[in-house]
């Protein structure tokens, strides 16, 4: 059961809180919740009491609670505290560390991650002391869930819709799994090496893209170059990233896999394609280029349907296709703090996959034996990894277990550079 503390402010988006508190109870959260002075103004503890099935807090000097569930133990009994919505007068209390009330004397006592999810008038979102207010509160640790635009409670139309309850959702339970990641499931063998004993950096979690499957570069209508990729290496590692609370989008060419869950997916069919949607999905704090792209399309595809020559040889123009990973690698703006490549070699694995590391500009390189059709389909994977220190190799394993091993030295790495 997660516990989380959920903060209620004077805003009329507070009757959303009462969806939020109800999907968060339905993934088996525990919801305890502070109400402020002004959300009571707007939603009714009665209503936010029944629907949480826990007492509402309010008052900081309440001899009641204060004895039976202080503003200390309110945070300390909580995994994540959620203010939502966050009003513009809390948002400035939280900037410049105000106690005055039950609301904002926990967040000032607050241990815990702090998610902080505004809601408000147009022309007070965009005022340039809320936004000032709100980089302070930011740089203090907090999770910004921004709002949207569209029209808003008071008429007018702009930013300062309270994000969707299910964004809420996913934003909290992202901030969990990090701490689950950082404790609770310590004793995994993911996290066996001490990677992921501790959270990310302060900030929250990280953004990645992962690169699958193979490139099918058109020939003519019914005939394209490709390759034997089946993408399984690629979708378990953005599987991976997603279930260490990871922000993943997946860029695939076509495969028979089904999408992997908690993950964003891109579907391509040529290498132009997964360029385009590589920049897209740009900035990122980790690249995964495990597609195997096709090194070459032809020059010009046909429209028709090209025709034998009674026996005489065709020939077939190419081009040289776009390098995903050494674009991503030396991306004169945007360079992930991680770029890491793959390297399918038939011979001299280490000292192949070390040149293609230092030429491409990659990271690290995971480099495998494809040699006699060993690895291509199959579930299993045995890789060497290839970083500035070498090669290390790994053992023979699912292609699964690779990718947990592979994103626990990725959290390790990103955890020391952010
Ligand atoms: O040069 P080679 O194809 O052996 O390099 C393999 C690595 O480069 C893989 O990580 C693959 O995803 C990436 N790659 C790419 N774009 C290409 C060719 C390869 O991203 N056009």
């Amino acid at each position: 059961m997660r516990n989380i503390l959920l903060i209620i402010s004077g805003s009329i988006a507070a009757y959303k809180s009462l969806d939020l508190i109800r999907r968060l109870r339905e993934r088996e959260c525990n919801v305890r919740c502070i109400l402020t002075k002004g959300g009571a103004e707007f939603i009714t503890p009665l209503s936010v009491a029944s629907l949480s099935g826990n007492p509402v807090y309010g008052d900081l000097f309440s001899l009641k609670d204060e004895t039976e569930m202080g503003h200390i133990r309110l945070t300390r009994e909580a995994d994540v505290i959620v203010v939502a919505p966050a009003s513009a007068d809390l948002i400035a209390k939280m900037a410049h560390g105000f106690a005055d009330d039950l609301a904002t004397a926990a967040l000032l006592a607050s241990d815990k991650k702090i998610l902080v999810a505004p809601a408000m008038n147009a022309q007070m979102w965009k005022h340039p002391a809320t936004q000032r207010n709100l980089r302070r509160v930011e740089k203090d640790g907090a999770v910004i869930i921004p709002p949207s635009a569209g029209s808003l409670a008071c008429g007018e139309i702009g930013a300062g819709r309270l994000a969707e309850a299910g964004d809420i959702v996913k934003a909290i339970l992202d901030s969990l799994s990090l701490r689950e990641m950082a404790g609770v499931k310590a004793s995994s063998a993911l996290l066996s090496s001490g990677a992921s004993r501790h959270p990310l950096p302060e900030g929250g979690g990280f953004k990645a893209l992962v690169t699958s499957g193979p490139t099918h570069e058109s020939i003519d209508p019914v005939r394209y170059l490709g390759n034997r990729s089946s993408g399984k290496q690629g979708h378990a590692i953005a599987a991976a990233l997603a279930e260490v609370g990871g922000d993943v989008t997946l860029i695939t060419g076509p495969t028979a896999l089904p999408d992997p869950e908690g993950v964003r997916v891109a579907h391509v069919t040529s290498a132009s394609e997964m360029l385009a949607a590589c920049e897209k999905a740009l900035p990122v704090n980790v690249a995964v280029c495990a597609a195997a792209v096709s090194d070459w399309r032809a020059e010009a595809a046909s429209v028709r349907k090209l025709k034998k020559r009674g026996g005489a040889a065709t020939a077939l123009a190419l081009v040289e296709n776009p390098d995903i990973l050494g674009h991503l690698a030396n991306h004169p703006k945007k360079r992930p703090i991680l770029v890491i490549g793959f390297a399918a070699e038939t011979e001299n694995l280490l000292k192949n996959a070390a040149t293609k590391r230092k030429n491409k500009n990659a990271d690290w390189i995971v480099a495998n034996d494809v040699s006699g059709g060993k690895i291509f389909g199959s579930d299993n994977n045995e890789v060497t990894l290839v970083t500035a220190k070498g090669g290390e190799e790994w053992p023979r394993m699912s292609k699964e277990a690779v990718a947990e091993k592979l994103v626990e030295r990725i959290v390790s790495y990103i955890r020391k550079k952010k």
